[in-house]
């Protein structure tokens, strides 16, 4: 399916949602997602207990993101607010190599927050990640790491076409327990 940013429709429980860039002016409301993200799900590799960036450096993030040409930072909200208000449901980060050698192939991280879990707000915004890499002249590639027991996730992956590329044992640890992850990559380009 192509999604195309800006995006605007409704979601599968019928409530209005858009898909937009992110902004320098989202830096607050995108750590908040953020930080709601890594407190309820064990799924991230970044934990609750990480020091993150405050605005000032996340709008420098963001604002990195937009300018360059092998990165997308897409977020999911509800339309009416204006951008910098409106709380943050989703986001996928697509984060191109600095390199020659790597500029074609881009890392993926994304999530949403639980109470819009199942509304079909992940798969819209893997849709517009990959019509944006199939759509850009510089990647070729995208890659992604996820936990091996993160099934409703690795399954969202496989079903649009990543492969599992090999497993890193015991890469996570927290709370005295490891977390296997599996790297899955795609190709969107020759
Ligand atoms: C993985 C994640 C992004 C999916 O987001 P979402 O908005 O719930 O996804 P969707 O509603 O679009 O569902 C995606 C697919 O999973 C299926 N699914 C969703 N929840 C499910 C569940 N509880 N059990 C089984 N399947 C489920 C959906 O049917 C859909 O499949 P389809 O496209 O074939 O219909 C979200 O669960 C999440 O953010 N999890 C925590 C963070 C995380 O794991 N990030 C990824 C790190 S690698």
């Amino acid at each position: 399916m192509i999604v195309r940013v800006p995006w605007r429709g409704v979601d599968r429980r019928g409530e209005r949602l858009e898909l937009r860039y992110a902004e320098r002016r989202d830096a607050a409301r995108y750590l908040e997602h953020m930080a709601r993200i890594v407190r309820e799900t064990p799924w991230m590799l970044q934990g609750p207990e990480d020091s993150v960036p405050d605005v000032a450096e996340e709008q420098d993030v963001l604002e990195e993101l937009a300018r360059r040409d092998n990165c997308v930072c897409v977020v999911a909200a509800r339309p009416g607010p204006p951008p910098g208000r409106q709380p943050i449901l989703g986001s996928v980060t697509l984060l191109g190599g600095r390199g020659r050698r790597t500029r074609h192939a881009a890392e993926l991280a994304m999530g949403v927050q639980q109470d819009a879990w199942g509304a079909g707000i992940g798969s819209l915004l893997m849709e517009a990640a990959l019509t944006w890499a199939r759509e850009s002249p510089i990647l070729s590639r995208v890659s992604l790491q996820v936990f091996s027991d993160n099934v409703v996730a690795y399954n969202l992956y496989r079903s649009r076409g990543f492969v599992d590329e090999g497993v890193m044992e015991r890469h996570a640890k927290w709370d005295g327990r490891y977390g296997d992850l599996i790297g899955m990559g795609l190709e969107v380009g020759p």
